[in-house]
């Protein structure tokens, strides 16, 4: 860090990050609800922010940008950024080309549908979520570097230099992070043949610092051999070595071939809108169309924000959508998924022909429609915007809280436990109590179904918001009250995260919403509809970039986090 961004940090810890900061040495601005003319990033950790504006400030565009933060990330938000796990990253030109890289990870070769099951056929407990065997082949480096090879402007060299001099020279950790690291200590102690840095011999508080040599020098094999750093040579040798020593089976083989994949996003019009967003194998795009189809015709505005008939009804099309996800959505590469179908505005809208407007349905009685998991709560989305009006929205996951919490074998990094996104068994629901079926079961060198939404939203043809969130299978749910509060409810973008949240996903049948997002009058008129009600901590946490109509760009960062927007 320099020095004007180490006063920058001081300034921002001693005003408690409200508000904004402007460095009086340079001209980043960070703090929630901000505005600036030119590029802006907001990430789950101020020092992935700045670093992607630093790039920008260079010459790097909004992909030098992401690729840099997306690294930086992997230093200094170990909960879910990552080298060890996979993501999508949805890129809009200024010009207005859209792509998705897909860089999920894939089942090893050796997988096998019934890989999760004891003899009797039952799900064998912490399996698909704590061991070696939990981990999907990593396919972030592969889809960042292919991202940056068709995008950016700078060498990747000096794109990824900042991530190596963070994990090298440290960063203090905030509030949030230590006690991730302090809960999280015995499982980094059981799991690990020697102690990752995560682990130190007094416990974690707000201010230390947490340096990473293993895995600086990872990255350094990747800055000075590409995807080949990661995939083949000594990182990739350890990967094998560390699956040998706990019974995995990610294999040589499953490393060299693992290749991200260029895929074309699922559009459609929401009020005149362009939405933008990801495809199958995440199941989050068609859930995000759907639920957007299926509230148009009815007037939110008169409505009301959280009034009794927006909620309601929101999460009447929520129920509907999950069913669908259930029966028809996984990796395309293994099966038809009629993403076409599924986001038909007829289809869409003959789904809520049994919608009534007095009263809750039945989850049981809902079934998917006849046209095509759950995922854990720690995932991480990025948004950038460059000067050049290009856009990258970005989420990457481990799955759980630092995965599997098993650093492979002295690379740094932290390996996935995506394997519990597929169905372990079908119609078992997994730990997030979403069921799936044999579309998402587990077959060699298949990508696991995905809640993950990066997303993009055109306005007239132009760039008009920038948005994603981790949270599970509430990740959908979140984009889209993201969405409507801009649209529906005119909120600007910080408002529009700031609004609290509640989600509805089919199975199980109840709705759940953040403590103190309702009031209680309002949970008791729509239990009185029939809805069952649950309160609980936060739900998603949305990055977000809205384009104002004089072209500044507002970053919006979840307050639920240490999200940080900045921008210059
Ligand atoms: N592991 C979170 C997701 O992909 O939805």
């Amino acid at each position: 860090m320099n020095k004007n961004l180490a006063l920058l940090f001081l300034t921002a810890l001693l005003s408690g990050c409200s508000g904004e900061i402007v460095n009086k040495n340079s001209d980043i601005v960070e703090g929630y609800g901000i505005t600036t003319d030119s590029g802006m990033v907001v990430s789950a950790h101020r020092e992935g922010s700045v670093i992607g504006i630093e790039i920008m400030k260079k010459g790097g565009n909004a992909v030098d940008a992401a690729v840099a933060t997306g690294f930086a990330l992997a230093v200094c938000y170990p909960e879910a950024g990552n080298i060890g796990g996979g993501g999508f990253m949805l890129i809009r030109t200024g010009a207005g080309m859209c792509e998705v890289i897909d860089y999920r990870e894939k089942a090893p070769l050796f997988a096998s549908a019934d890989m999760y099951l004891d003899k009797l056929g039952n799900v064998t407990e912490g399996l698909s979520l704590e061991t070696h065997l939990a981990s999907g082949v990593p396919g972030s480096v592969d889809g960042m570097i292919a991202a940056h090879k068709k995008y950016g402007k700078l060498p990747f060299r000096e794109v990824i230099q900042p991530a190596i001099d963070l994990a090298e020279k440290g960063f203090p950790v905030t509030a949030e992070q230590s006690a991730d690291f302090n809960a999280n200590r015995a499982h980094f102690i059981e799991r690990n043949r020697s102690l990752p840095a995560f682990v130190k011999d007094s416990l974690w508080k707000a201010g230390d610092t947490l340096i990473q040599k293993d895995l600086a020098e990872t990255l350094i094999r990747i800055r000075d051999n590409g995807r080949e750093g990661f995939y083949s040579g000594i990182t990739a040798r350890r990967i094998i070595s560390e699956m040998k020593r706990g019974n995995g089976i990610i294999s040589e083989i499953d490393l060299n071939e693992y290749r991200s994949v260029s895929r074309i996003p699922v559009t459609a019009d929401y009020k005149g809108f362009k939405i933008i967003t990801v495809p199958p194998p995440s199941g989050g795009g068609i859930i995000l169309i759907q639920l957007l189809g299926m509230v148009e015709p009815y007037p939110l505005r008169d409505w009301g924000f959280h009034s009794q008939k927006t909620i309601h009804l929101i999460v009447e099309a929520e129920r509907r959508a999950y069913a669908d996800r259930s029966e028809y959505m996984g990796d395309p590469d293994f099966m038809k998924v009629n993403a076409g179908q599924l986001t038909a505005k007829k289809y869409i809208l003959g789904r809520m022909s049994t919608f009534d407007e007095k009263s809750a349905s039945l989850s049981r009685e809902i079934s998917p429609g006849s046209p095509g998991t759950e995922t854990s709560e720690e995932t991480t989305h990025y948004s950038v915007v460059d000067a050049d009006g290009n856009a990258v929205a970005v989420t990457t996951t481990l799955n759980g809280t630092f995965g599997n919490s098993i650093v492979a074998d002295s690379t740094g990094f932290l390996l996935n436990n995506e394997m519990d996104d597929f169905s372990v068994k079908p119609g078992i629901p997994n730990m997030y109590g979403l069921v799936g079926g044999e579309s998402n079961s587990v077959q060699p060198g298949k990508r696991m179904l995905s809640s993950m939404t990066p997303t993009i939203v055109e306005k007239e043809g132009k760039l008009f918001l920038v948005a994603g969130s981790p949270g599970g299978s509430t990740i959908p749910t979140s984009v889209f009250q993201v969405i409507t509060n801009v649209i529906d409810f005119d909120m600007n973008i910080q408002q529009a995260v700031d609004g609290g949240r509640f989600h509805h996903q089919w199975l199980p049948d109840n709705i759940i919403f953040e403590k103190n997002a309702l009031d209680s009058l309002l949970v008791q008129k729509l239990a009185e509809m029939g809805h069952e009600l649950k309160s609980r901590s936060a739900i998603g946490r949305v990055n977000a970039i809205q384009i104002l109509s004089d072209g500044k760009r507002s970053g919006g960062a979840d307050k639920r986090g240490n999200n940080s927007a900045c921008g210059y």
